[in-house]
């Protein structure tokens, strides 16, 4: 596992190049097996690249041999202002033609069983393997959670789940999430990160003492996947001072 860590201008910046590089990367696992599976992020940070995906880059992927998924949901309906599936139908699938799989957490349904029709579906989609998906896009909070791998929550100790229900004392709120076996069977993660409210703590999760439990996007280590880091200045700063 490789980790690059790249310090862009701005977010439309990260949007640009991760735009390119998930072309790249669809190109690439449509040659090598025939589809593109990649899970999207949530938040607000992707936005700007999935508005680019819908324009400037909508026809650079081949939609009909990619497969969609979240790397995770709020326990909320579809059409909730705070969904994620919500946000990526606005910024990306109104703007596509339809992708051959777009596999949505069922955020609607009480929390584990959406968890486990999740389950399910990865199961089919990737059978008789475990999932390996060929690109995950991950965000990062300012507390170090990623997808929905929020610190000292139970799903940071999952070993064997590939999705679960994980209840965030700290929001008071249920999320549904991708795991560690997940996240770390992909061949490729990229995170995004930007604003100056995640400049410390991405300086501790890149260069600081490895305490995963407590920042949980330090245990995103693919072993056979290469993990790339798109950050703005703002976010970057102390990084950049280190280096
Ligand atoms: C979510 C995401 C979450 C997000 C980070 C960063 O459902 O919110 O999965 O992990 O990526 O919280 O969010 P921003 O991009 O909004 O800063």
């Amino acid at each position: 596992m490789a980790r690059f860590v790249k310090i862009l201008k701005d977010e439309e910046a990260i949007a640009e190049f991760v735009a390119r590089q998930i072309i790249q990367s669809a190109q690439n696992a449509i040659a090598e097996h025939g589809q593109f599976t990649l899970a999207l992020a949530g938040g607000s940070t992707p936005k700007l690249l999935y508005n680019l995906l819908g324009t400037t880059y909508r026809d650079d992927v081949d939609w009909s041999k990619t497969h969609l998924f979240w790397g995770d949901e709020r326990a909320v309906p579809p059409d909730h202002p705070d969904s994620n599936f919500r946000m990526v139908q606005g910024a990306l699938l109104e703007h596509i033609p339809h992708p051959v799989g777009v596999h949505r957490i069922m955020g609607e349904l009480e929390p584990s069983e959406a968890a486990r029709r999740y389950g399910q579906r990865l199961a089919e989609i990737f059978s008789p393997n475990a999932p390996v998906v060929d690109l995950i896009l991950l965000g990062m909070g300012a507390d170090g959670h990623t997808a929905s791998l929020f610190p000292h929550t139970e799903a940071l100790n999952e070993t064997e789940e590939w999705v679960v229900a994980n209840h965030v004392p700290q929001l008071d709120i249920w999320r549904i999430t991708l795991t560690y076996p997940v996240l770390n069977n992909a061949r490729q993660v990229i995170f995004m990160v930007a604003g100056e409210n995640k400049a410390e703590r991405l300086y501790e999760v890149l260069h600081g003492e490895v305490r995963p439990f407590d920042l949980p996007s330090q245990a995103v280590n693919p072993a056979q996947g290469d993990v790339t880091w798109a950050v703005d200045y703002e976010a970057g700063r102390k990084v950049l001072t280190a280096s």
